[in-house]
């Protein structure tokens, strides 16, 4: 068994981290945000460790290591494959819907928003951890220069809020079609404070039917990032790519999306495919599974992520499965984890609306323009210019 020194050791609230592979392991430890001057415990006396050595069928190691809560997990092709039979046996047993189930289906994919907004109104603040893992995932929202990331899918703001306060160069622009989420994250001292320093605003927005909606959003180009987690996996397939491209609209040229979701095989996919037993109500299809409280949610394999955002435009920059091992004490099982990280980002070549083909229409902004741009300006702050006077003057 490897010795707990073999271990990255974070905070508590960062022992859900996600650095993003085996090729982080050798990190040392201070170059970890959060990392604790006392390596080895928190203040609690606890030990949170995160990374270790890979560990194929390793799954003992972690429940006879009293000090681990998450380790780095690998899958033989032996195990995946099991997986993928237990998957698709599962799937095949669901017989064809009835009417009724026939129906049910149709409203778990129309009414998703109501699904989500019972779900805020029933867990409030409380059911999401605090992300505070983001800035060690995507360095780009550790930059010091104003940066204003779109968040897709904000929930009541358990990865923004940390984000904007870890970083006063960082506006947050966020949006969610639960009503009660964004009401939970707009009456929070939190957003207010932030919205004092002009550097937040939230409102409903539904990916699926259009752009941001609220000026001077609305009209796009004002995001460097968006950052979309858990929440493209929540949408029923066929409405992914409308999704992404209304997120697109955001970007400035040379944006990114920042993704975080679930992946193909991953636990909750196998547990859930058990709970739905043979309910056809709730098989969307084979990666797409409805949950007990009625939300979708889809477990992605690397190759449509990367067919999803290669269709929409983006240069793939960064994409693989994370896996991890966590150990439930309580019913001494180790649940083995998959999720996708993704960065996209789009050409630095944008197209003016309504323009020919002819070379005035095209106007190329190179990234050292638009990192020029931003030195100048003064510090992002929300208001009727914001960005998009930055913007404008970065493409004109
Ligand atoms: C699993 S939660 C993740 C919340 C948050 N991103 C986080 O990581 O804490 C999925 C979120 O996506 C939102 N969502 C789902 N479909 C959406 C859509 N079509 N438009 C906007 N938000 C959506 C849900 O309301 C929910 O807040």
């Amino acid at each position: 068994m490897a010795s707990s020194l073999d271990y990255y050791v974070m905070r508590p609230e960062e022992y859900q981290t996600v650095l993003r592979g085996p090729h982080h392991k050798s990190k040392p430890l201070h170059d970890l945000p959060g990392a604790s001057s006392s390596p080895l415990h928190s203040s609690s006396g606890t030990r949170y460790t995160i990374a270790g050595p890979p560990k194929a069928n390793a799954t003992n190691d972690i429940l006879d290591s009293p000090d681990l809560l998450w380790m780095e997990d690998e899958m033989t092709q032996e195990e995946l494959s099991q997986r993928k039979n237990t998957v698709s046996t599962a799937v095949k047993s669901v017989p064809q819907p009835n009417p009724l189930q026939a129906n049910n289906k149709a409203r778990f994919i129309n009414r998703a928003s109501q699904y989500w907004a019972d779900f805020y109104a029933r867990n409030g603040t409380r059911f999401f951890k605090d992300r505070h893992y983001l800035g060690a995932a995507f360095p780009e929202f550790n930059t010091t220069i104003p940066y204003t990331i779109l968040e897709v899918g904000c929930g009541v703001g358990n990865a923004l809020l940390p984000l904007l306060e870890a970083n006063r160069s960082l506006v947050g622009i966020a949006g969610d079609f639960a009503p009660t989420a964004i009401d939970a994250l707009t009456s929070s001292e939190r957003y207010s404070s932030l919205v004092g320093e002009g550097r937040c605003h939230a409102t409903v927005w539904d990916i699926t039917k259009g752009p941001y909606p609220d000026p001077p959003y609305s009209t796009g180009g004002f995001a460097d990032a968006a950052l979309m987690q858990f929440v493209i996996s929540a949408l029923p397939v066929d409405k992914m790519s409308g999704a992404i491209e209304n997120v697109k609209a955001a970007l400035k040229p040379g944006g990114k999306i920042m993704l975080r979701d679930y992946g193909d095989l991953d636990d909750g996919q196998i547990s859930l495919l058990k709970t739905i037993g043979s309910d056809a109500s709730r098989v969307i299809d084979e990666s797409t599974l409805v949950k007990q409280d009625g939300t979708i949610v889809h477990y992605f394999t690397l190759e449509e992520v990367r067919n999803m955002f290669e269709g929409a435009g983006f240069i793939v920059e960064e994409l693989e499965f994370i896996r991890r091992q966590y150990a439930n004490r309580g019913d001494k099982k180790v649940r083995r984890r998959t999720w996708v990280h993704g960065k996209f980002r789009l050409d630095d070549v944008q197209e003016t609306p309504g323009g020919d083909d002819t070379n005035k229409d095209i106007v190329v902004v190179s990234k050292s323009d638009a990192i020029e741009a931003k030195e100048v300006d003064a510090p992002a702050r929300l208001s009727d210019d914001h960005d998009k006077t930055k913007c404008a003057c970065m493409i004109s």
